[in-house]
């Protein structure tokens, strides 16, 4: 009987209770006329009365052990219901619109820039935020010695960084080694600027690399022409102007005309008309060389956007900052149904 006793002490230690066994469950398998202490109560009564002595103890100490478990249990139950029974529905009002969330401007436009690239036949491609210097910076034929590698420009964490350009993810995808390629890579870039209406210390890029035999400058401009042509519209005005990176050769920027209209575009494009949307070029053979491609077989271009300011531009938001702010007001305009 003593065996009993201390297996039915541990089995009801380990009660686990939940929405099938109950305060009241447990009640009526260890402590109710028919439960299984009474049943050894029971069997007690019939001992002589040496064994009463010895069985009496550890017997009143489990009853009482599973007593302060029921009463606990109990309590907590009770405490459980109050606080959701108390609640008076009326079952005849209206219910609650359901109210799905928006995609986010910056979201929009991206997918629309990765479906223009895919129909020239891009995939996607994506990189980590956090890179080190090799991939943000080295790879890309960065200088020892170039600024942007200065702490005044770019983000530290220990011997990492915060990736100041999606360049970065070119260099993991050319790595790889699978050519030719053609990838479209978007992503959030970080850069230790002053936080103004026009620039953040992190913003969005879009990348674009394509690597094969024999692709020139003139297919990089046809692509270019085909993205202006669908995402601003037919007869957008463009310009290329010289320009230089350390990862391209010849490298350019491009320009597209907002125009001198409004007094919104005169601001935006300082009284020039153009405003400066990407950097572009062809890819330098340093950068092919140092990913294990040969520079003499293989050539591409590549070319890299910033999200944030076409996004302003196409849906007039004045402040970089109003993207970032989570406005439900500014999100709610955005409403896709
Ligand atoms: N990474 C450059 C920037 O952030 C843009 C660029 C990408 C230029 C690809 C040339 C080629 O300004």
């Amino acid at each position: 009987m003593i065996e009993r006793i201390e297996f039915l002490q541990r089995e009801i230690q380990e009660y686990k209770f939940d929405a099938n066994n109950t305060a009241e469950n447990f009640r009526l398998l260890y402590l109710s006329k028919k439960g299984q202490i009474t049943e050894l109560f029971d069997e007690f009564k019939q001992l002589e009365g040496s064994e009463k002595k010895e069985i009496g103890l550890p017997l009143n100490q489990l009853k009482r052990v599973a007593e302060d478990i029921w009463q606990n249990q109990k309590s907590t139950e009770e405490k459980v219901n109050s606080s959701t029974n108390h609640v008076n529905f009326d079952t005849s009002l209206p219910v609650y619109q359901n109210q799905p969330g928006s995609p986010h401007p910056l979201k929009i436009v991206e997918n629309e820039l990765v479906t223009i690239f895919s129909t020239l036949g891009f995939d996607l491609a994506e990189g980590p935020e956090i890179e080190d210097d090799y991939h943000n910076f080295g790879a890309l034929n960065f200088a020892d010695d170039h600024p942007a590698r200065d702490m005044q420009d770019t983000f530290f964490i220990g011997d990492h960084v915060l990736r100041t350009h999606t360049s970065s993810v070119q260099i993991r995808e050319l790595k790889k080694g699978n050519l030719p390629l053609r990838l479209i890579m978007p992503g959030r870039v970080y850069r230790n600027e002053a936080v103004s209406s026009r620039s953040n210390c992190f913003f969005h890029q879009i990348e674009g690399l394509y690597v094969d035999e024999n692709v020139s400058f003139a297919d990089l401009k046809q692509t270019l022409y085909y993205f202006v042509q669908q995402f601003f519209g037919d007869g957008t005005k463009v310009r290329f102007r010289a320009s230089y990176f350390p990862f391209t050769e010849p490298s350019a920027e491009m320009d597209i005309w907002a125009g001198l209209d409004t007094e919104e575009n005169k601001r935006l494009t300082k009284g020039t008309g153009w405003l400066e949307v990407l950097g572009c070029g062809m890819v330098h053979p340093n950068v092919l060389e140092s990913c294990g491609i040969d520079s003499r077989k293989y050539t591409g271009f590549a070319f890299g956007m910033g999200i944030d300011r076409i996004t302003m531009l196409r849906y007039g938001i004045n402040d970089i900052r109003d993207l970032f702010i989570n406005d439900i007001r500014l999100l709610n305009q955005f409403k896709s149904y």
